[in-house]
This record gives structure tokens, C-alpha cells and sequence, in this order.
């Protein structure tokens, strides 16, 4: 199916075999000027009223208010309150619009609703762009005797339609915009979605390579020169799997001077077995999403691309298996990470910060203003803050609160939890300089712990560590999102990177 999303008249809509979505406020006037007569608005007016439909965020109501033909297809959909407009009910209803039109009309039509706040048309249609291409996102690939799959999809395209001729250009970089920032979320989807033995470090070699571009050069360093450089934490996790693990630097120049220099780091588990403190039960089921982290820096530095932007990032990500191979890593060993440090593994499943503590060393001397890590960290954020809610720890106030306001401005939940200092010695180890546990039995606080061990190897710079691993899954449908691999943080990170 081809999509493609226009800022065009509204005197272009025809009606048959259309659909437009109408965006209402809850508690305003019905209207549906300048599409229906005052005689058909009012009987619409009525019909919704009878259905219950009240414009309530989230709610929608399809109606054929037109009897002659062309039939005309009318999707009202609620925003709530106008004094509680949010950004996200807009997304949302946009891409409820595009499930109840994919399989029954040719061309979807969106009203651009006017915001209560000074809301920019650019950052309206941004929304209603990410809306459709991330309510049309499913992942079908290895589905042979697919319902959605053989069902042709009817829609060829969406057209929002913008009431002010002044705000055309606006809804075109909005659009535009919007679309950059669905394919990354898009692409991180694809990545997590990917069955574990599909994508082993060989595999993400290859798709690094595919970033490059006239301005993103890509480095690998294979098994053997992360043996010479001293990369020995990566080496350390991945002894127990028979694939070899490889690091990626990724680094994107804008044309001119940079205004900043900024450094990603994720985490690239492409399976997380646990190891030799090997997962039980369902814990072990959607380890394939272990990489989540490291394919939200991929997504985002191919955004930065797209998006001309004037800072230079530079993306880090160790990938490895975590397996419980004869020759695993165990409980008791000591690893020299890359800044010298020494690590006592106490468990082996706390195998990210094992591999973020060599990934992160070497991101510090590349001489970076700021050093941000996205990793599925710890099961314990997930207790915490549950699979709606990311963590947020770091050293520097000044960056969290960046972050924070980018969070916002994204429309993702982030929750700062404190880096206490007192608990730092929870996780000094007895023969090696840092326990990758806390050495205190019972309860922990394992965010915040895992956190802290990070913290040992930024060399006291700006940084911040975004723990995703209860955003980076969802077991439930949303609008935009189906069940599998969410692209949560990467619209922060693009947020805080274009804000720079
Ligand atoms: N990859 C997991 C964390 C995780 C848990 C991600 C649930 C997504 C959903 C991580 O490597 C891990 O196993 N962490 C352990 C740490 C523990 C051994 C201190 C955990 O959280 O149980
Ligand atoms: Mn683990
Ligand atoms: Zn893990």
C-alpha cells in the first residue's frame, strides 16, 4: 500500500469510497463547517448524541451522514477537554483514523483541529503524521497465512487538510518532520521484532554498515580488536555464546561547526538468556528485546541525518549474546573494563552495565559535552515505574532537566529517580573494584543500583542513563502502537538533540 500524507484543500475531497476524520472538543459546539450543511450537521449532531458520543478524549463515532451519493464517510473523534488539549490525544486520534479507514476507503482525509494553547501547525501536523505511520505499523514479516497480510489494504493515501492557506508550510515541515521521527520509531520496532537468531552481532555489523552516509561514518571493531584494545567487559559476556561480538561507532557531522558534541550509548543484547545465572520461567521470553537500546541510537543517528542537524552525535553500541556457553563468564570472575577498572560479577544476568562499562569508557575520550545511554537495564524499573513510565538517572542536573523538558515536549513519560550516594558502597566488590550487584542480600533498589555501577565509568561527565526496560515491550494494543517493540525514547532523544 502506498501512504503518502499532503497538505491539500479541502475542496478536493470527493467524498466516495473517503473518509474524513473530524476532530472535536468535548463540551464546544458541534461543527462540521464548511463539510456539511447546517441541516445535516444538526441531524449528525443528534446521532452522536444518541450513540453517547461526547467528545470525550479518545472517542470516536463513523457516520454516513450523507443519504445521495457519493456516500460520504465521517469518523468524529474526541479530544477531551479543551482545557486538558493534549499533543498525544491528537496522535492517538490520528491513528485510530487510520485503522477504521485502512481497509475501507481510498483516501483518508484529516482535519487539522485548531489547539487551544499556541501550539504551532507545524507540531499539529507532526503529531497527526506520527499518528497514521505509527498506527499503520505491524510487524508481518514471518507470517506465512496472514489474515493481514492477504487482506489488500485499501488506503492509498492520507491528506490533512489545513484550514489556513498561511500555516501550509508550517503542516509541510510538520509532515515532514513527523515522518522522520514514525520511520525511526518504525525502525526500532523492526529491530526489537526480529527473532533472536536473525539478528546476532554479524547481522547488526551489516545494518550499521547500512546507516552510512555522506555524513555518518561507521567504525566496527571485530572480536579480535576489542581483544588488542582492551575491551574486555564486551569479551567477558560474550564468552558464553558462539558468536562473536562486535562494538559499533557511529558518528554523524552536520555541515558546518558543530554546536555541540553529544554521545549515545546503547545497549546491544541481542539475546539475554541470562547466562549462567540463567533466566527462569516466562522471564527469558522476550529477551530478543535486549537490544533495544542500542537500536534506539541507531534510529536516532539516521534521524539526525534526515533531519540536517547542527550538532555532531556520535552513537556507541556493544553487541553481544548473553548465553551460558561452556566457556560463559561465572559468578566470581573479575573483568579489567576499558578505563582499567575492575568488575566482580556477581550475577552474570547483570550483563548490560557489564558491557555499557566498556562501551561508556571509550565514549568518554572522545571528548563529548554530553554522554547519554539508553539500555533495558533492570527488572526492577519495571516494578517501579511499570511499562508506561521510563527511568531517568544522572550525574549532571543540568542534563536531566534538558531531558526532562524534552520528554515533554515528546509526549513521552520519563520519572528522574535519585543516584544516592550512600548506596555506592553496596556495590564495591571484595576482590574486584566493583561488584556488578549490590553485595546486600533481600530487596534493592536495582535502578538505582545499576545506575550507580554505570556511573563508575563516565569519569565524572555530564550523563545520563534512560532505563527503558519497561517501555522498550508492551504486551497491549494502543492506536499507534501493537504488541512488540514500542521505539519508546527515541522522540525525546530527537527532541533533546534538536533543541541543542
Ligand atoms: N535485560 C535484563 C533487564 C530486563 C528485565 C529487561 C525485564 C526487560 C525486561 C537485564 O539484563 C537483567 O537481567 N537484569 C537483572 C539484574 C539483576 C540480576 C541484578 C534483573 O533485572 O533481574
Ligand atoms: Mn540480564
Ligand atoms: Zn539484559
Amino acid at each position: 500500500m502506498n501512504l503518502t500524507i499532503d497538505s491539500l484543500d479541502r475542496s478536493r475531497f470527493k467524498g466516495e469510497r473517503d473518509t474524513l476524520a473530524l476532530f472535536l472538543w468535548e463540551g464546544e459546539k458541534f461543527t462540521a463547517e464548511g463539510w456539511l450543511d447546517s441541516k445535516k450537521e444538526d441531524s449528525l449532531e443528534a446521532a452522536a448524541k444518541r450513540e453517547g458520543f461526547k467528545a470525550k478524549a479518545g472517542e470516536t463515532f463513523l457516520s454516513y451522514p450523507e443519504k445521495e451519493e457519493p456516500v460520504m464517510r465521517l469518523l468524529l473523534i474526541g479530544l477531551g477537554k479543551k482545557k486538558d488539549a493534549k499533543i498525544e490525544t491528537l496522535r492517538d486520534g490520528a491513528g485510530k483514523a487510520y485503522k477504521a479507514s485502512s481497509k475501507q476507503s481510498e483516501t483518508l482525509w484529516i482535519d487539522l483541529p485548531q489547539w487551544p494553547e499556541k501550539i504551532s501547525a507545524e507540531a499539529l501536523a507532526q503529531a497527526v503524521t506520527e499518528g497514521v505511520l505509527l498506527g499503520r505499523y505491524r510487524y508481518v514479516k514471518h507470517k506465512t497465512d496472514d489474515e493481514q497480510k492477504k487482506k489488500e489494504f485499501t488506503l492509498k493515501k492520507t491528506v490533512l487538510v489545513v484550514e489556513r492557506p498561511e500555516e501550509i508550510d508550517a503542516a509541510k515541515r510538520g509532515i515532514k518532520r513527523g515522518d522522520i521521527y514514525a520511520q525511526a520509531i518504525n525502525f526500532i520496532r523492526d529491530l526489537i521484532n526480529e527473532p533472536p537468531s536473525l539478528k546476532r552481532p554479524r547481522e547488526f555489523a551489516k545494518i550499521s554498515k547500512g546507516l552510512e552516509s555522506s555524513r555518518i561514518k561507521v567504525r566496527i571493531y571485530s572480536k579480535q580488536e576489542l581483544e588488542r584494545m582492551g575491551m574486555r567487559s564486551i569479551l567477558g559476556v560474550n564468552a558464553g555464546s558462539v558468536h562473536d561480538p562486535i562494538f559499533t561507532h557511529f558518528i554523524y557531522k552536520p555541515k558546518g561547526a558543530p554546536k555541540k558534541r553529544i554521545g549515545l550509548v546503547g545497549k546491544g543484547i541481542t539475546f539475554d538468556s541470562g547466562g549462567l545465572n540463567i533466566k527462569t520461567g516466562n522471564h527469558m521470553s522476550n529477551m530478543k528485546m535486549d537490544m533495544a537500546g542500542a537500536a534506539t541510537i541507531m534510529a536516532c543517528l539516521r534521524a539526525c541525518d534526515a533531519l540536517d542537524v547542527a550538532s555532531e552525535i556520535h552513537g556507541f553500541a556493544p553487541f553481544t549474546e548473553n548465553m551460558p556457553g561452556e566457556n560463559a563468564y561465572k559468578p566470581g570472575d573479575v573483568i579489567q573494563a576499558y578505563n582499567g577498572k575492575t568488575i566482580e560479577i556477581l550475577n552474570t544476568d547483570a550483563e548490560g552495565r557489564v558491557v555499557l562499562a566498556d562501551a561508556l569508557s571509550f565514549a568518554v575520550k572522545q571528548n563529548l559535552d554530553a554522554i547519554i545511554d539508553v539500555a533495558t537495564l533492570t527488572g526492577a524499573v519495571v516494578v517501579a515505574l511499570g511499562d508506561q513510565i521510563s527511568g531517568l538517572l544522572s550525574n549532571n542536573e543540568r542534563l536531566a532537566r534538558d531531558l526532562l523538558e524534552a520528554s515533554k515536549r515528546a509526549g513521552e513519560k520519563v520519572w528522574q529517580l535519585p543516584l544516592l550516594p550512600e548506596y555506592k558502597e553496596r556495590i564495591k566488590g571484595k576482590v574486584g573494584d566493583w561488584a556488578n550487584i549490590s553485595t546486600r542480600g533481600g530487596a534493592e533498589p536495582g535502578s538505582i543500583i545499576g545506575g550507580l555501577f554505570l556511573e563508575e565509568f563516565v569519569d565524572s561527565k555530564p550523563w545520563a542513563h534512560f532505563d527503558i526496560a519497561g517501555t522498550a515491550w508492551t504486551d497491549s494494543e494502543t492506536p499507534t502502537c501493537v504488541p512488540g517493540g514500542t521505539g519508546a525514547i527515541a522522540r525525546t532523544l530527537l527532541e533533546y538533540i534538536l533543541a541543542l
